[in-house]
């Protein structure tokens, strides 16, 4: 998944040649999970037409102040738009437009956007080298620059006059490529590594038969789908569940038994910056596992087991730089029994949640959770949905990481 995703991205597109490639720019915007809505100057209908880029982006197309087509003169609110952006990107920005943005000209409605959004935005120039290289264009990048609108260089190629410089806009996926990095640079969890363990473990029994739990790992999808829009590294580790994420920034691991689970997060911890531990490992499996369907016969059966890892601890045993959470399911005397576990495993923070309280813990999309530090702050959370639950982590690890 993009870091797109969801965004609402505003296309501005103006009167270069280069405008052919923006019906690209607004199907990888689209692709990418975003919604889009384009506005036009005038001019710029001459290379690229409205009804393209409609019905590319699925959303009416804005190029006046009033809707034309329209008997009723409908005004096209800038203001509105401006606002509805996340993100406002001009591609091609011809010297022109870039001038006007520079100066506050506002004859059109793409530069009344402008002036309007409060959203990032971004502007890809095209135009020919000489007027690439001019000390007004130049000047022009500058005073952008000064706004705080970001310049997507453009390339160097061959040019709509036949010649060969600086000046080509950049390709749409170019243009998407910069402008995912630039968000991601600006998350607070950017080049961060997580790991994450989630769901139950099954412990084999015979060949058809386990004993497991009730987690449906919803909690720790969450946690890895906060911490990838965070800009994290994630890779989760599972055991079996029904839960699905597909995210650019998440590697997902399927395991089945708490053995599995072990091996498979050791094998990432060295590398890990932060590792939250979720999952409901079984803490017993059977001593012995049958190669064949175990047969019914007495009325009684008696099952051998014997202790699983625990594999919080054994992270928590060879901790170098990893910032450590872990999670306490608790019925009675909650606080105590937390804390104790915060310092048998060496955590920095622990997650209680307690089964007396009403919507925390298993299967349901709800969680009431109690923060603990290493420095025993104690931190309460109201009743809350397991993603706001997995958010409110996310800042308590951020704000214990910049303590
Ligand atoms: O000691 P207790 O099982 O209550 O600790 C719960 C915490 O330890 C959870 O974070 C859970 O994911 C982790 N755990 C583990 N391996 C086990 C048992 C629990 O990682 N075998």
């Amino acid at each position: 998944m993009s870091i797109l995703k969801d965004k609402n991205i505003l296309l501005g597109i103006t009167a270069g040649i280069a405008a052919y490639k923006s019906a690209s720019l607004v199907r990888l915007f689209i692709k990418a999970g975003a919604n889009v809505k384009v506005v036009m100057t005038p001019a710029s209908k001459e290379f690229i037409t409205p009804l393209t880029l409609s019905t590319l982006s699925k959303n009416p197309v804005y190029s006046a102040f009033v809707d034309e087509a329209d008997d009723n003169q409908v005004w096209n609110n800038h203001v509105e738009l401006g606002l509805w952006a996340n993100l406002f990107v001009i591609a091609p920005a011809t010297a022109n437009t870039m001038a006007k943005m520079a100066n506050g000209v506002c004859d059109n409605i793409l530069l009344a956007t402008y002036l309007s959004a409060k959203c990032d935005v971004y502007f890809a120039p095209a135009m020919d080298l000489d007027m690439y290289k001019h000390e007004s264009t130049k000047a022009s990048f500058e005073k952008l620059n000064a706004f705080g609108n970001k310049l997507i260089p453009a390339g160097t190629g061959e040019l709509a006059s036949g010649l060969v410089g600086e000046g080509r806009m950049a390709e749409p996926e170019d243009i998407v490529d910069f402008i995912e990095k630039d968000i991601l640079n600006q998350l607070p969890l950017n080049g961060k590594r997580i790991l994450i363990t989630a769901g139950p473990t099954y412990e084999a029994l015979d060949p058809v038969r386990f004993i497991g739990n009730h987690s449906s790992g919803k909690m720790g999808f969450e946690i890895a789908n906060a911490a990838a829009n965070l800009g994290a590294e994630v890779i989760l580790v599972t055991g079996p569940t029904h839960q699905k994420l597909r995210h650019s920034m998440v590697a997902i691991k399927p395991v089945v038994s708490a053995d599995d689970m072990y091996n498979e997060v050791h094998k990432h911890y060295g590398t890990t910056d932060i590792a939250i531990l979720c999952a409901a490992v079984a803490d017993y499996r059977p001593k012995n596992i049958a190669n064949q369907k175990i047969k019914k016969k007495d009325s009684t059966f008696s099952l051998e087991l014997e202790k699983t890892k625990d594999i919080l601890k054994s992270l928590g045993e060879i901790k170098s730089t990893q910032f450590l959470v872990g999670f306490a399911l608790e019925t009675n005397n909650e606080l105590e029994h937390a804390k104790g576990k915060l310092k048998a495993k060496n955590l920095d923070l622990i997650v209680l949640n307690s089964l007396q309280d009403k919507g925390a813990g298993f299967g349901g999309s709800t969680n009431k959770v109690t923060f603990i530090t290493h420095s025993n702050a104690i931190i309460e959370h109201k009743l809350k949905s397991k993603a706001e639950v997995a958010k409110d982590l996310m800042q308590q690890i951020i704000k214990q990481l910049h303590a």
